[in-house]
């Protein structure tokens, strides 16, 4: 099950040919305007990671590796020791932005360790070796996608209407996304699905991303808010819920963007099989349960007043922003990863992966 082809820049994040600059798809401004950015400086990752510019669990572990090559590349180190030194804390630095997404860590480690396993040779080719690493994270991560879309077909059948939340799509993912990839690797393929997609309150994901890059593709899908979802469940057109995750726990909890659960909890009420799909990148075996995982608060704008030409709230009431929630994994009918589907017993079976 290999992928026949590999352009990394047609992902949201990649490197510029030739040079120490990676560039991102300014996520920010879609669906109205495609704009890329160019990252070079710490500063400039930590903001674009922090304000969502580039944003999705697996989109970010590879941005993130992208810029310790780059970071790397611009730093002029006098030795080993310096690049060491100065890289681990670039990268401390970095997995400050976001917390709750496993990814963003796991990239930033990879890498260290990566160059750590170098030590010995000089520092350009310590650099030269971190530019490969990095891009071949990127089609891991592109082969890995490739391989959840081929397990989660096993799930649906032609036709079928699956509900997602939130954008677990390309952008969030890289080529073919998580959640979206039987959704897409089917539509290549010719099978139908009839997709409903969660505005996703409040910086509205699955309208401007999910929405994008479904119709984009050409496939069918309805822009519902989310408090549709229930209805949309009672009315029999959803056969099953795909979604992504950004960090799930090592007893098959995970973290998945607010309102993740409560979509959980309508499959559960209704019988619909519930689904996350994630790499194993984003499998946290270090972390017990979902109450282990840190869950991101944000700016109390982002609900208050980003979206409308005046507040929507009187000034100063009291607001709660968290960016994440947990999903119970008693709620959760399989995790679909690169490895396979695993069911019930998480906490028994996602070891397994491991072995
Ligand atoms: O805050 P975001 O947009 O970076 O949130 C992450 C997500 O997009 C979702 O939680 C997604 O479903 C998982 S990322 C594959």
């Amino acid at each position: 099950m290999a992928v026949r082809k590999y352009d990394l820049k047609e992902d949201c994040t990649f490197l510029k040919d030739g040079e120490a600059v990676c560039v991102i798809l300014d996520q920010t401004a879609l669906p109205g305007r495609r704009i890329y950015r160019e990252l070079t400086t710490a500063e400039d990752f930590y903001e674009a990671i922090k304000t969502l510019a580039v944003r999705g669990a697996p989109a970010i572990g590879v941005c993130a590796c992208y810029a310790m090559y780059v970071l790397a590349a611009r730093m002029e180190a006098t030795d080993f020791a310096d690049l060491r030194a100065r890289l681990g804390a670039d990268g401390d630095y970095l997995i400050s932005s976001r917390p709750t997404a496993v990814n963003l860590a796991w990239g930033v480690r990879e890498m260290l360790s990566f160059a750590d396993s170098l030590a010995d040779l000089p520092i350009p080719e310590i650099v030269a070796a971190m530019r490969e690493k990095s891009e071949e994270i990127h089609r891991d991560h592109i082969d890995m996608n490739y391989r959840i879309a081929e397990y989660g077909l096993t799930l649906v059948k032609p036709g079928d209407g699956i509900l997602t939340h939130c954008n677990a799509g390309p952008l969030a993912c890289l080529k073919y996304g998580t959640a979206t990839a039987p959704i897409l690797l089917g539509h290549e393929r010719g099978i139908p699905f009839r997709v409903f997609a969660d505005e996703t309150r409040p910086l509205l994901q699955g309208a401007r991303l999910t929405a994008y890059e479904l119709s984009e593709a050409g496939v069918d899908v309805t822009l519902i808010c989310d408090n549709m979802a229930s209805l949309v469940m009672k009315n029999g057109w959803v056969q099953a819920v795909f979604v992504g995750c950004d960090r799930i726990a090592a007893n098959g909890d995970f973290a998945n963007k607010i309102g993740t659960s409560g979509v959980a909890v309508l499959a559960k009420y209704y019988g619909i099989p519930f689904y996350t799909l994630g790499p194993t990148s984003t499998v946290d075996m270090d972390c017990p349960t979902g109450a282990d995982i840190e869950i991101e608060l944000r700016d109390p704008e982002e609900i208050k007043s980003r979206w409308y030409r005046e507040p929507m709230s009187p000034a100063g009431v009291a607001c709660y922003n968290p960016s994440f929630d947990v999903t119970d994994h008693s709620l959760v009918t399989a995790i679909v990863t690169d490895r396979g589907i695993v069911y019930p017993p998480f906490d028994e079976n996602l070891r397994k992966l491991y072995l």
